[in-house]
Parts: C-alpha cells; structure tokens; sequence
C-alpha cells in the first residue's frame, strides 16, 4: 500500500498530520528521522514543525537523503523553513513572527494552492522565516512575516502555515492537492484497517498466549476484541477490580464482550490498591503507585497463566502526554504508559497506539461493539483515584462513585451524553461550610466538570442549562451527607486539564 511518512521533528502536531492524510485515504505514519531510509519503503514525505532551529543543522542529512531519493516532500513550518535552507534559500529571524491567526496572500493559485482565494486565515507559530526562496523555486504565497509563506520547486512543497489545524482555513484541501499532485494512491479503507491490526497482533504473539488488559473502556475493549480475532482462545481478558471503578462499568463490560464471545475474567485486587494509594497526596506519584501495582498484578497473573504478551488498549494521546514520543513534555503519566517498571515481565502489544479516540470509536463501531461501549466517556487508568484530589480512602472512593453516577445519570437523562467528550464530579479537598436541616455544617465541596473535545488533546468546558446543574446539585447534596457545596468548573484545556488531578 503506498504509505506517506510524516517525520516526526518534534512538532506539536506531527500526529495529526498523519491523520488528516489518512482521513483523505492515504495510509501515513509517524517515523523518527533516524527511521528514514535511503530508499525507503514510503511514496512521499511531509517534514513536520518543531521547535528546533535551522542553524542548528540537526536534520539536514535527512533532507538531504531524501531529496537524493527523488521522492516528493512537504515542508510545514519549521519543515517548510529546512527544505528552503537545504535548497539554498535564505532563513532568518522573521520580520514579524506570527503566532494563531494569520492572513496569508496566496500569490500563485495553482499546484498545492489550486482552488484557493486571494488570502485565506491561517494558523501560523513561528519566529524565523523563509526570507529568499530557493534558487528556481515558485514563491506561490506570502504573508507579513513569512516573505515566502509557501514554495514549490520540481516535487518539493514547503508553507509555513499548519493544514492539518482545523483552524486553517482550506488545509484539508491543500494536502488532497498535495496528494493529486504526487500521485500517491488512496488505497487506506479503515475496513482494512482491521485485518491489519488483527494480523500485526497475530504477528507479534505467534503462537504464545496474552492477557489482555480490560479497563471498561472503548479502547482496551476494541483492543480485547481485535486481539481475540487475531489469536482466539490463546487470549486470557482480564479486568482487574481496582475498587476504583464507576458504579455499574465492570458488569457493563462483562456484559458487551460476553455478547461477543468472549469471556472475561475478573480478579478482584481492591484491597491491594486502596492499601497502596492510602496516605499518597501528589497526583503523579498516585498514578506511579496505580502503575506499579497494575504491573505487578499482571505479573502475577503472567507466572499464574504462562502468558508473555499484554494486550492494552493505549491510545496515542496517552502515549503523547506521558512524554511518549521525543520532544514532546511530560503532562502527566499515564499509568499504562509511564506506570509500567522499566523491567516488566510481560511484553507489550498496543494495536491502537497510533490512533485518536475517535478513530478508535470507529473502529470499535465496525468490530460490532454496542453503541453504549462505543460511546461511553472515556474513564482514566486510575480512574476514580485521580477524581478524589489528595489522598485516597474507601470512604472517599464512595462519595466520588455516588456523585459521578449522579452526573451521568442527570447528563444522559437531560440527553447531552453525546455531545460531551466527558462529564464528571471530583471531590475537592477544600471544605466549607453550609446549613443543613437548621443545622451548620462544615463539609465537601465537590466540583462538576462537563467538557466538548474531539481529541482530549484541547477541550472546552460545556455551557449547560441551569435546570441540568440545579438538579445535579440538590442530588449529590442531598444523596452525600458530607458535601454541602457543589460548583462548576469553566477552565478549557489548556490551560487545564481535563481531569482534574
Ligand atoms: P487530561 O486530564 O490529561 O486527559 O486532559 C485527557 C484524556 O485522558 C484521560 N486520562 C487518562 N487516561 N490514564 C488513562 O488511561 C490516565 O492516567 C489518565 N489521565 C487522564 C482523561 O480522562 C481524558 O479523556
């Protein structure tokens, strides 16, 4: 299949670049520098943004070879400036550097750029610019900062804007051109897809026997099924009752897979993970010691069954946020990723660690999965653990079970469960104080939290009615002794997060 290479130069949205080729039908994946080979398997080659500089001549060998091979290149932004460099043209501190919204005036409506306006809204982020192009080159667009905004030369593309943001206008369009014009074929059915992940996980376990690691959630559960087509019977799905579940998702997901044929089993370790998290205050070290008993769990479980493989159901923005591509910072840990022990006695296989929930969803939507699993929100690793701020006890896990089951319950009743990326309740550590039947109380506050998001990777707080919040209210008031206050929360991601530890 012809397969387009996106060289993962540290950029911020490298990952969606292969995304965006992939949902106009060309199979593309993310590769290091160093994985790119003289005369490599790939038709094509975008270089993506990064927060290096061109003077540091890091990655010129690897243009450098490409262009040797003769095969056709996209150049974003810090891409965009290292092919003009290489070429000979000129780069240097821009006149204006350009951050978010910038108005680029397209000089040359044709090639990567046919069917354009005379200026179009772009999403920019840079501060040096092409200010010469190279010698023979087209400058095809131009802005006040980026003297040469865009360029082309034989079949070599550089634009200093981001197609792949959704907040450039016409990006999508830019890369179906670049596509037409390099004449790499559309052969990427995601129906296809599925054969290949189940082949890549029969591949990788031969004939050995894995676990499979099932949390309740769209992805570990696509990731169970697609592994059970792949090796049957040799797959052992394990769901490790943690004592931090929300209320009703074990049996929920006992339920789905049991429709499919596929029979889980549940072992229940909630002492060992309470007794571990008891006393553990700072968030990242809670998800560490998640991590660590998880592993040592499934290790257990390993030596008891002979399995050597571990089927999870890690997706990209985990492995993105727990500083799992180079370049990229730490936000937080996510247990399966950064939690496992250096050493860890199972060997891993992740079929889903390229994709975004979304493509998951759709995935999982072509496997057969029910519309309710399919759609459920997403439930972090340590789950109710990271809904408690501070330290953990039974009590609390309690109070966290209750108020979040009482925002589904009112969120899918007033029909909004579809259209939020997440709904939520953490209980705070703050305390206030209330009156409860003529009496003063000092209690919990608890915070609800009701995101929009397509990726996880930025989200926006929902404007919900105020019956929807008043009926939450009086609820998780009046069902939970102990909290006299309920609030909402409004911050975005960024700049915060999604969760709220
Ligand atoms: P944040 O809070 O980082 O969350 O904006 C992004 C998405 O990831 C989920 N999340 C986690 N998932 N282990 C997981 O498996 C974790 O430690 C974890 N922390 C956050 C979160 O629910 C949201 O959908």
């Amino acid at each position: 299949m012809d397969t387009v290479a996106v060289v993962d130069l540290g950029g911020q949205y490298a990952h969606l670049i292969a995304r965006r080729l992939r949902e106009l039908g060309v199979y593309s994946e993310l590769v290091y520098p160093e994985e790119v080979e003289e005369d490599g398997e790939y038709s094509g080659y975008v270089l993506s943004g990064g927060p290096s500089s061109v003077w540091e001549a890091q990655h010129d060998r690897i243009v450098e070879r490409i262009l040797a091979s003769g095969k056709p290149m996209l150049g974003i932004c810090y891409g965009h400036q290292l092919l003009a460099k290489v070429l000979g043209g000129e780069v240097g501190p821009s006149p204006k550097p350009e951050f978010g919204p910038t108005t680029v005036r397209v000089l040359v409506r044709d090639r990567i750029l046919e069917g354009f306006p005379a200026r179009v809204k772009v999403w920019m982020s840079h501060n040096d610019a092409v200010l010469s192009p190279p010698p023979g080159a087209t400058v095809a667009a131009t802005s006040e900062g980026s003297p040469v905004a865009a360029f082309w030369t034989g079949n070599v593309y550089g634009v200093q804007w981001h197609p792949e943001v959704k907040h450039s206008q016409l990006g999508r369009e830019l890369l179906d051109n670049w596509i037409r014009l390099i004449g790499v074929k559309r052969e990427w059915r995601p129906g296809r897809l599925i054969d290949e992940l189940v082949e890549y996980v029969r591949r990788m376990v031969g004939s050995s026997t894995a676990i499979a690691a099932v949390s309740g959630g769209v992805d570990s559960t696509v990731a169970t099924v697609i592994a059970y087509r792949a090796i049957g019977d040799r797959l052992i799905p394990v769901l490790i009752d943690h004592g931090l579940h929300p209320e009703g998702e074990v049996e929920r997901v006992e339920r789905a897979l049991g429709k499919l044929g596929i029979k889980l089993r549940i072992v229940d370790y909630s002492s060992e993970f309470l007794a571990a998290l008891e006393g553990i205050e700072d968030p990242e070290e809670k998800r560490k010691v998640f991590g660590r008993v998880y592993a040592r769990v499934f290790e257990e479980i390993a030596k008891s069954t002979g399995a050597e493989y571990l089927v999870q159901g890690t997706i990209y923005p985990d492995v993105i946020e727990s500083g799992g591509r180079r370049g990229a910072d730490v936000i937080k840990s996510h247990h399966n990723v950064a939690g496992l022990p250096e050493k860890f006695g199972l060997k891993l296989v992740e079929p889903l660690r390229m994709f975004y929930k979304d493509e998951v969803r759709l995935i999982g939507r072509m496997l057969g999965l029910p519309e309710e699993l399919i759609y459920k929100q997403p439930v972090p690793g340590p789950a109710l653990a990271v809904r408690i701020e501070g330290s953990i006890n039974r009590r609390l896990v309690e109070i966290a079970r209750r108020a979040n089951a009482i925002v589904v319950e009112e969120v899918e009743k007033a029909g909004y469960a579809r259209r939020l990326w997440q709904y939520f309740a953490v209980v705070t550590r703050s305390r206030a104080t209330g009156v409860k039947g003529d009496r003063r109380a000092y209690g919990m506050v608890v915070a609800v939290r009701m995101v929009v998001s397509d990726d996880a990777m930025t989200a926006e707080a929902f404007r919900p009615d105020w019956d929807l919040l008043e009926a939450i209210m009086r609820r998780i008031t009046s069902e939970i002794p102990e909290v006299v206050r309920v609030v909402y929360d409004v911050t975005s991601k960024p700049p915060a997060t999604i969760e709220w530890e």
